[in-house]
């Protein structure tokens, strides 16, 4: 036995070696490095080495204008490198953001956090985040305490430890509650059968602002299951999605977004933006007074009708996530992060530029690209034609 390993050490610590620089070579490779009198390169470590805004200010910075309107819908994985130091948007809603998520939190413990025996992951997380990142890009809004390294953060004039609670949950709480984002955590936690690679399962969150599904039904799930509403998934994305994942190298962080239209403003929500191919509308009625279809026994026509027949202009929102993802580098974890975007129809018409119309447009090119049944899903068969009419009015 002990021959044996004495035979394989060398090669396995060589593997690894070889593993390790070719990462390292990959996160390196977009950036400008100094290299010093011996023509060494300097070891950087993309972790720490974050950009910093030095004159940002959250309460003059207005929310970007985050949708991608495409006039055919395409579904696609659809992803765009980005410096780590970009992991997070910040601006001028974020105090408001703070105090609804609070609420949120609160009203919702069980919907919005929970994690599996996965501690090291959301310690990991919740350290680099509070310790590193965070002080390292807003040094306005985030700043190290003279005694003990805690974090003040002067917007909402609170202390956040740096050491993370010893209860998980309560350490993804106070990320929730000073980051206007959603964090999920995934790990390697199956294998796939047919060649082995590693399949990713969510094992914790905190999600504030799900909309139209149920974070804790998908707690340990792999990412195949979790999209399986998803028309279209499976046969588009599921296996270029399992790769993607298995393979993101340390430093490296990605970017996608996405859109949907909304009846209601509700952040929270964990049914009612989706409609199901078995039929189901999961329509959740924003006010307990309106109808409740499903109780009702409706076809789904009839339910499609009804919803229509209900649409309120200045109820709808544009919704829209900045999504990014990058593995912590002890634990190997990947951090799906989402920031949510409201937009009421009103102001989409004042930003000009052709935007409203190139919104009618993508809302049109719903059912047009690869995967049609997706205008169904986003419910645009509700909505479209109020609203494409409006925003051409
Ligand atoms: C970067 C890779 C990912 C891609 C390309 C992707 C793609 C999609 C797409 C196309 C949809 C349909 C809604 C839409 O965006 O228009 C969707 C829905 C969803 N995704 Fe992802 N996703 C990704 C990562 C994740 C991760 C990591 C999670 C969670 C751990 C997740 C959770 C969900 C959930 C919960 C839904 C809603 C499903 C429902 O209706 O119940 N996604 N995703
Ligand atoms: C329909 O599908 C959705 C999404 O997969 C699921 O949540 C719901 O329970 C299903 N409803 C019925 C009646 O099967
Ligand atoms: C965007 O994608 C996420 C996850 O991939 C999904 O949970 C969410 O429902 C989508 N949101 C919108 C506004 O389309
Ligand atoms: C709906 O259908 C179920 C089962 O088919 C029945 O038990 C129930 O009474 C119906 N409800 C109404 C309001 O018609």
């Amino acid at each position: 036995m002990e021959s044996i390993l004495l035979f394989v050490l060398p090669f396995v610590s060589l593997a690894a070696f070889l593993g390790w620089r070719y990462i390292t070579s990959q996160s390196r490779s977009s950036k400008q490095h100094d290299s010093n009198e011996k023509g060494v390169l300097d070891e950087i470590d993309p972790y720490q080495d974050i950009e910093p805004l030095p004159d940002f200010d959250w309460k003059t910075t207005p929310p970007i204008k985050n949708a991608p309107l495409k006039p055919v819908y395409h579904l696609t994985m659809a992803l765009e490198n980005i410096p780590l130091s970009s992991l997070i948007d910040m601006d001028n809603t974020y105090l408001t953001r703070l105090h609804t998520r609070r609420e949120i939190m609160t009203t919702h413990p069980t919907a919005t956090i929970a994690c599996t025996p996965c501690v090291p992951a959301v310690n990991e997380l919740y350290t680099w985040l509070i310790k590193t990142y965070l002080p390292k890009r807003f040094p306005t809004i985030y700043i190290p305490t003279p005694t003990g390294g805690d974090i003040l953060n002067t917007a909402s004039s609170e202390i956040i430890p740096s050491v993370p609670p010893p209860d998980p949950t309560q350490a993804l709480k106070v990320l929730g509650s000073h980051i206007d984002t959603d964090f999920l955590l995934l790990l390697p936690s199956s294998q796939s059968a047919k060649d082995g690679s590693p399949i990713y399962h969510l094992e914790a969150f905190v999600t504030c602002f799900p909309s139209g599904f149920s974070t804790r039904a998908k707690l340990s799930c792999p990412l195949a299951e979790i999209h399986a509403p998803v028309p279209g998934y499976t046969a588009k994305l599921e296996k270029s999605m399992d790769r993607f994942f298995a393979r993101i190298e340390c430093g490296r962080c990605v970017k996608r977004s996405n859109w949907s239209l909304t009846t209601n403003d509700l952040l929270f929500s964990e049914g009612g933006n989706h409609l199901y191919e078995n039929g189901s509308t999961d329509y959740d009625a924003p006010h307990p007074n309106d109808n409740d279809d499903a109780k009702q026994n409706l076809s789904t026509e009839e339910q499609i009708l009804r919803q229509k027949a209900s649409v309120h202009i200045p109820s709808c929102r544009l919704r829209s996530e900045r999504q990014t993802l990058f593995r912590l580098p002890q634990t190997q974890a990947l951090v799906f992060a989402f920031k949510t975007y409201q937009y009421r129809l009103e102001e989409v018409k004042e930003f000009g530029d052709g935007y409203a119309e190139r919104l009618a447009e993508a809302m049109e090119g719903l059912g047009k690209g690869n995967v049609p049944e997706m205008e169904f899903y986003k419910r645009g068969v509700v909505w479209r034609e109020r609203v494409v009419e409006f925003l051409r009015s």
